[in-house]
Protein backbone atom coordinates (compact mmCIF):
# COMPACT_ATOMS: atom_id res chain seq x y z
CA UNK A 1 0.00 0.00 0.00
CA UNK A 2 1.09 3.33 -1.22
CA UNK A 3 1.33 6.12 2.03
CA UNK A 4 -0.58 8.75 1.99
CA UNK A 5 0.22 12.19 3.37
CA UNK A 6 -2.27 13.12 6.25
CA UNK A 7 -3.39 16.98 5.98
CA UNK A 8 -1.80 17.80 3.41
CA UNK A 9 -2.88 20.42 1.95
CA UNK A 10 -3.47 21.88 5.19
CA UNK A 11 -0.32 21.68 6.66
CA UNK A 12 1.59 23.29 3.94
CA UNK A 13 -0.88 26.04 3.51
CA UNK A 14 0.30 26.63 7.24
CA UNK A 15 3.87 26.10 6.20
CA UNK A 16 4.52 27.50 3.42
CA UNK A 17 4.50 31.41 3.97
CA UNK A 18 7.86 32.63 2.30
CA UNK A 19 8.30 30.64 -0.61
CA UNK A 20 11.20 31.22 -0.99
CA UNK A 21 12.74 30.13 2.45
CA UNK A 22 13.81 27.52 4.01
CA UNK A 23 12.30 24.73 5.36
CA UNK A 24 12.50 21.32 6.88
CA UNK A 25 10.52 18.43 6.92
CA UNK A 26 11.63 16.26 9.94
CA UNK A 27 9.59 13.04 9.15
CA UNK A 28 10.51 12.66 5.32
CA UNK A 29 8.84 8.72 5.02
CA UNK A 30 7.62 8.56 1.74
CA UNK A 31 7.90 12.23 0.92
CA UNK A 32 4.51 12.92 0.13
CA UNK A 33 4.85 16.51 2.20
CA UNK A 34 8.68 17.07 0.84
CA UNK A 35 7.05 16.89 -2.67
CA UNK A 36 4.48 19.26 -1.55
CA UNK A 37 6.53 21.71 -0.27
CA UNK A 38 8.75 21.17 -3.10
CA UNK A 39 6.15 22.06 -5.40
CA UNK A 40 5.14 25.20 -3.43
CA UNK A 41 8.46 26.54 -3.39
CA UNK A 42 10.13 28.66 -5.53
CA UNK A 43 14.03 27.71 -7.15
CA UNK A 44 15.29 30.50 -4.39
CA UNK A 45 13.70 28.21 -1.64
CA UNK A 46 15.30 25.30 -0.44
CA UNK A 47 13.66 22.04 1.77
CA UNK A 48 15.39 19.73 4.07
CA UNK A 49 14.27 16.55 5.46
CA UNK A 50 15.35 14.19 8.18
CA UNK A 51 13.87 10.35 8.35
CA UNK A 52 15.66 8.10 10.82
CA UNK A 53 14.65 4.47 8.21
CA UNK A 54 17.54 3.56 6.11
CA UNK A 55 14.44 3.17 3.87
CA UNK A 56 13.05 6.28 3.62
CA UNK A 57 16.54 7.46 3.25
CA UNK A 58 16.78 4.90 0.00
CA UNK A 59 13.62 6.47 -1.46
CA UNK A 60 14.65 9.83 -1.22
CA UNK A 61 17.37 9.52 -3.01
CA UNK A 62 15.78 7.04 -5.52
CA UNK A 63 12.77 9.62 -6.08
CA UNK A 64 13.85 13.04 -5.64
CA UNK A 65 16.66 14.87 -8.05
CA UNK A 66 16.15 18.13 -7.01
CA UNK A 67 18.84 20.79 -6.02
CA UNK A 68 17.14 22.33 -4.03
CA UNK A 69 16.65 18.90 -1.77
CA UNK A 70 19.00 17.62 0.49
CA UNK A 71 17.88 14.72 2.36
CA UNK A 72 19.81 13.55 5.91
CA UNK A 73 19.55 10.38 7.41
CA UNK A 74 19.40 11.06 11.44
CA UNK A 75 17.02 11.44 14.41
CA UNK A 76 15.57 14.73 14.42
CA UNK A 77 16.49 15.42 17.97
CA UNK A 78 19.84 15.89 16.00
CA UNK A 79 18.52 18.78 14.19
CA UNK A 80 20.56 20.85 15.64
CA UNK A 81 23.54 19.83 14.34
CA UNK A 82 22.53 21.70 10.61
CA UNK A 83 21.04 24.43 11.24
CA UNK A 84 21.78 28.03 13.33
CA UNK A 85 19.50 29.89 15.33
CA UNK A 86 16.72 31.37 13.06
CA UNK A 87 17.58 30.25 9.96
CA UNK A 88 14.41 28.16 9.12
CA UNK A 89 10.86 29.69 7.55
CA UNK A 90 8.69 26.51 8.52
CA UNK A 91 9.23 23.12 10.31
CA UNK A 92 6.99 20.17 10.05
CA UNK A 93 6.72 16.93 11.94
CA UNK A 94 4.31 14.27 10.64
CA UNK A 95 5.17 11.87 13.13
CA UNK A 96 4.55 7.87 13.87
CA UNK A 97 4.85 5.51 11.28
CA UNK A 98 3.93 5.15 7.26
CA UNK A 99 1.45 2.64 6.14
CA UNK A 100 5.26 1.45 4.60
CA UNK A 101 6.23 0.25 7.93
CA UNK A 102 3.17 -1.94 8.29
CA UNK A 103 3.40 -3.52 4.75
CA UNK A 104 7.00 -4.71 5.01
CA UNK A 105 6.44 -7.64 7.08
CA UNK A 106 10.35 -7.64 7.83
CA UNK A 107 9.88 -4.96 9.96
CA UNK A 108 8.39 -6.47 12.89
CA UNK A 109 5.51 -3.37 13.03
CA UNK A 110 2.40 -5.43 11.79
CA UNK A 111 0.31 -8.07 13.97
CA UNK A 112 -1.45 -8.58 11.18
CA UNK A 113 0.98 -10.47 9.56
CA UNK A 114 4.01 -12.80 11.30
CA UNK A 115 7.44 -10.95 11.24
CA UNK A 116 10.76 -10.32 13.07
CA UNK A 117 9.44 -8.37 16.54
CA UNK A 118 12.06 -5.94 15.32
CA UNK A 119 9.89 -2.43 15.11
CA UNK A 120 13.05 -0.29 15.13
CA UNK A 121 12.84 3.04 12.65
CA UNK A 122 16.47 2.42 12.55
CA UNK A 123 17.53 -0.85 11.93
CA UNK A 124 21.00 0.07 11.47
CA UNK A 125 21.28 0.77 15.73
CA UNK A 126 20.35 -0.35 18.46
CA UNK A 127 18.45 -3.97 19.27
CA UNK A 128 14.99 -5.53 18.14
CA UNK A 129 12.55 -5.11 20.74
CA UNK A 130 12.16 -8.95 20.80
CA UNK A 131 15.91 -8.66 22.65
CA UNK A 132 14.11 -6.47 25.17
CA UNK A 133 10.66 -8.37 25.29
CA UNK A 134 12.73 -11.66 26.33
CA UNK A 135 15.49 -10.37 29.16
CA UNK A 136 13.34 -7.67 30.64
CA UNK A 137 11.56 -8.03 33.72
CA UNK A 138 7.92 -7.81 34.54
CA UNK A 139 7.71 -4.63 36.17
CA UNK A 140 9.55 -3.16 33.27
CA UNK A 141 6.95 -4.56 30.78
CA UNK A 142 4.12 -3.41 32.26
CA UNK A 143 5.61 -0.06 33.10
CA UNK A 144 6.22 0.67 29.36
CA UNK A 145 2.94 -1.48 28.43
CA UNK A 146 1.10 1.49 31.22
CA UNK A 147 2.97 4.60 30.20
CA UNK A 148 3.51 4.06 26.11
CA UNK A 149 0.04 2.37 25.78
CA UNK A 150 -2.22 3.25 28.41
CA UNK A 151 -3.40 -0.53 28.07
CA UNK A 152 -5.32 -1.28 31.65
CA UNK A 153 -4.46 -5.18 30.87
CA UNK A 154 -1.09 -4.06 31.14
CA UNK A 155 -0.28 -6.62 34.12
CA UNK A 156 -1.95 -9.82 32.77
CA UNK A 157 0.07 -9.01 29.26
CA UNK A 158 3.34 -9.03 31.00
CA UNK A 159 3.17 -12.22 33.21
CA UNK A 160 1.68 -13.93 29.95
CA UNK A 161 4.88 -12.82 28.15
CA UNK A 162 7.13 -13.96 31.31
CA UNK A 163 5.36 -17.17 31.47
CA UNK A 164 5.58 -17.61 27.38
CA UNK A 165 9.34 -16.27 27.05
CA UNK A 166 10.15 -19.36 29.42
CA UNK A 167 9.07 -21.92 27.33
CA UNK A 168 10.60 -20.19 23.76
CA UNK A 169 11.30 -16.91 23.06
CA UNK A 170 9.25 -14.37 21.59
CA UNK A 171 10.89 -13.66 18.34
CA UNK A 172 7.95 -12.91 15.60
CA UNK A 173 5.30 -10.29 15.76
CA UNK A 174 2.58 -13.15 15.72
CA UNK A 175 4.10 -15.15 18.73
CA UNK A 176 3.31 -11.78 21.28
CA UNK A 177 0.02 -11.41 19.41
CA UNK A 178 -0.88 -14.44 20.44
CA UNK A 179 -0.15 -14.31 23.77
CA UNK A 180 -1.67 -10.89 24.37
CA UNK A 181 -4.85 -12.09 22.60
CA UNK A 182 -4.61 -15.25 24.63
CA UNK A 183 -5.37 -13.20 28.28
CA UNK A 184 -7.42 -10.50 26.49
CA UNK A 185 -11.13 -9.96 27.31
CA UNK A 186 -13.71 -10.95 24.77
CA UNK A 187 -14.89 -7.38 25.47
CA UNK A 188 -12.87 -5.76 23.00
CA UNK A 189 -14.52 -5.54 19.67
CA UNK A 190 -13.31 -2.09 18.05
CA UNK A 191 -9.89 -2.38 18.16
CA UNK A 192 -7.44 -5.65 18.17
CA UNK A 193 -6.16 -6.37 21.29
CA UNK A 194 -2.54 -5.95 20.89
CA UNK A 195 -2.94 -2.47 19.13
CA UNK A 196 -2.25 -0.49 22.41
CA UNK A 197 0.77 -2.60 23.60
CA UNK A 198 2.35 -2.85 19.72
CA UNK A 199 2.46 1.22 19.98
CA UNK A 200 4.36 0.94 23.04
CA UNK A 201 6.52 -1.26 22.40
CA UNK A 202 7.09 0.48 19.24
CA UNK A 203 7.40 4.32 20.78
CA UNK A 204 9.84 2.78 23.74
CA UNK A 205 12.15 0.83 21.17
CA UNK A 206 12.26 4.16 19.35
CA UNK A 207 12.40 6.51 22.23
CA UNK A 208 9.63 8.18 20.31
CA UNK A 209 8.38 10.55 22.65
CA UNK A 210 12.18 11.91 24.65
CA UNK A 211 13.11 12.45 20.97
CA UNK A 212 10.11 14.42 20.32
CA UNK A 213 10.41 16.59 23.71
CA UNK A 214 14.42 17.51 22.32
CA UNK A 215 12.82 18.13 18.85
CA UNK A 216 10.38 20.68 19.33
CA UNK A 217 12.39 22.18 22.00
CA UNK A 218 15.75 22.38 19.28
CA UNK A 219 13.48 23.38 16.61
CA UNK A 220 12.36 27.21 18.92
CA UNK A 221 15.89 27.42 18.61
CA UNK A 222 15.51 27.58 15.13
CA UNK A 223 13.00 29.03 13.82
CA UNK A 224 13.10 32.62 12.57
CA UNK A 225 10.67 35.13 13.70
CA UNK A 226 7.33 35.15 12.16
CA UNK A 227 8.11 31.03 10.72
CA UNK A 228 5.92 28.22 11.75
CA UNK A 229 6.14 25.16 13.39
CA UNK A 230 3.80 22.50 12.54
CA UNK A 231 3.18 19.30 14.03
CA UNK A 232 0.31 16.61 13.14
CA UNK A 233 0.34 13.96 15.76
CA UNK A 234 -1.50 10.71 16.00
CA UNK A 235 -2.23 10.05 19.28
CA UNK A 236 -2.87 11.50 23.18
CA UNK A 237 0.59 11.29 24.35
CA UNK A 238 2.09 12.61 21.27
CA UNK A 239 -0.34 15.53 21.17
CA UNK A 240 0.19 16.14 24.92
CA UNK A 241 3.59 16.77 24.67
CA UNK A 242 3.34 19.45 21.91
CA UNK A 243 0.47 21.03 23.48
CA UNK A 244 2.82 21.01 26.45
CA UNK A 245 6.56 22.88 25.05
CA UNK A 246 4.53 25.41 23.76
CA UNK A 247 2.66 26.46 26.35
CA UNK A 248 3.28 30.21 27.96
CA UNK A 249 6.04 30.29 30.50
CA UNK A 250 4.55 31.73 33.73
CA UNK A 251 7.75 33.12 36.17
CA UNK A 252 5.97 33.25 39.60
CA UNK A 253 8.03 34.44 42.47
CA UNK A 254 7.32 33.65 46.40
CA UNK A 255 4.73 36.24 47.80
CA UNK A 256 7.34 38.26 49.66
CA UNK A 257 9.02 39.40 46.45
CA UNK A 258 6.59 42.14 44.88
CA UNK A 259 6.71 41.17 41.36
CA UNK A 260 4.08 40.09 39.30
CA UNK A 261 4.71 37.13 37.98
CA UNK A 262 6.57 37.00 34.36
CA UNK A 263 4.81 36.00 31.38
CA UNK A 264 7.17 34.84 28.30
CA UNK A 265 5.16 34.44 24.96
CA UNK A 266 7.49 33.51 22.23
CA UNK A 267 4.71 31.30 20.18
CA UNK A 268 1.54 31.82 19.09
CA UNK A 269 -1.14 28.79 18.38
CA UNK A 270 -2.19 29.72 14.97
CA UNK A 271 -4.36 26.52 14.57
CA UNK A 272 -5.32 23.47 17.52
CA UNK A 273 -6.92 20.27 16.81
CA UNK A 274 -7.14 20.86 12.92
CA UNK A 275 -8.42 16.97 11.94
CA UNK A 276 -9.02 15.49 8.66
CA UNK A 277 -12.24 15.62 6.72
CA UNK A 278 -14.14 13.23 6.77
CA UNK A 279 -13.57 12.88 3.06
CA UNK A 280 -9.89 11.99 3.87
CA UNK A 281 -10.77 9.80 6.23
CA UNK A 282 -12.83 7.95 3.84
CA UNK A 283 -10.35 7.53 1.72
CA UNK A 284 -7.48 6.85 4.22
CA UNK A 285 -8.39 5.43 7.30
CA UNK A 286 -5.07 6.12 9.20
CA UNK A 287 -5.78 9.81 8.88
CA UNK A 288 -8.68 9.29 11.83
CA UNK A 289 -6.86 9.81 14.45
CA UNK A 290 -4.79 13.03 13.01
CA UNK A 291 -4.65 16.48 15.24
CA UNK A 292 -2.59 19.35 14.14
CA UNK A 293 -1.24 22.00 15.33
CA UNK A 294 0.83 25.32 14.10
CA UNK A 295 2.65 27.72 15.80
CA UNK A 296 3.85 30.84 14.77
CA UNK A 297 7.04 32.66 16.58
CA UNK A 298 6.47 35.47 17.74
CA UNK A 299 9.05 39.06 17.65
C1 LIG B 1 4.11 9.42 9.24
S1 LIG B 1 5.64 9.11 8.52
C2 LIG B 1 5.90 10.58 7.57
C3 LIG B 1 5.19 10.54 6.27
C4 LIG B 1 5.53 11.68 5.34
N1 LIG B 1 5.08 12.95 5.83
C5 LIG B 1 4.93 11.41 3.99
O1 LIG B 1 4.01 12.13 3.59
O2 LIG B 1 5.38 10.48 3.30
C6 LIG B 1 6.75 9.36 9.83
C7 LIG B 1 8.23 9.15 9.48
O3 LIG B 1 8.99 9.69 10.56
C8 LIG B 1 10.13 8.87 10.74
N2 LIG B 1 10.57 9.10 12.11
C9 LIG B 1 10.01 8.66 13.26
N3 LIG B 1 10.71 9.11 14.32
C10 LIG B 1 11.73 9.85 13.82
C11 LIG B 1 12.81 10.57 14.41
N4 LIG B 1 12.99 10.61 15.74
N5 LIG B 1 13.65 11.23 13.60
C12 LIG B 1 13.49 11.20 12.25
N6 LIG B 1 12.50 10.51 11.63
C13 LIG B 1 11.64 9.85 12.41
C14 LIG B 1 9.65 7.47 10.46
O4 LIG B 1 10.73 6.67 10.07
C15 LIG B 1 8.64 7.72 9.31
O5 LIG B 1 9.30 7.55 8.09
Amino acid sequence: MLHFPVLLEESIGFLVDNKSGSFLDCTFGRGGHSKSILNTITDQGELTAFDKDPDAIEYANNSIKDPRFKIIHKSFNEIDSTFKARSLDGILFDLGTCSTHFDDKSRGFSFQDTGPLDMRFNFNTGYPVSEWINTTNEKDLVDVLFKYGQEKNARSIAKAICISRKESSIETTSQLADIIVSVSSKKYTKIHPATKSFQAFRIFINNELEELEQALEKSKQLIKIGGKIVVISFHSLEDSIVKNSFKTKIQAFPKEIPINPIITKEFKCIARKIRPSSDEISKNKRSRSAIMRVFKKLP
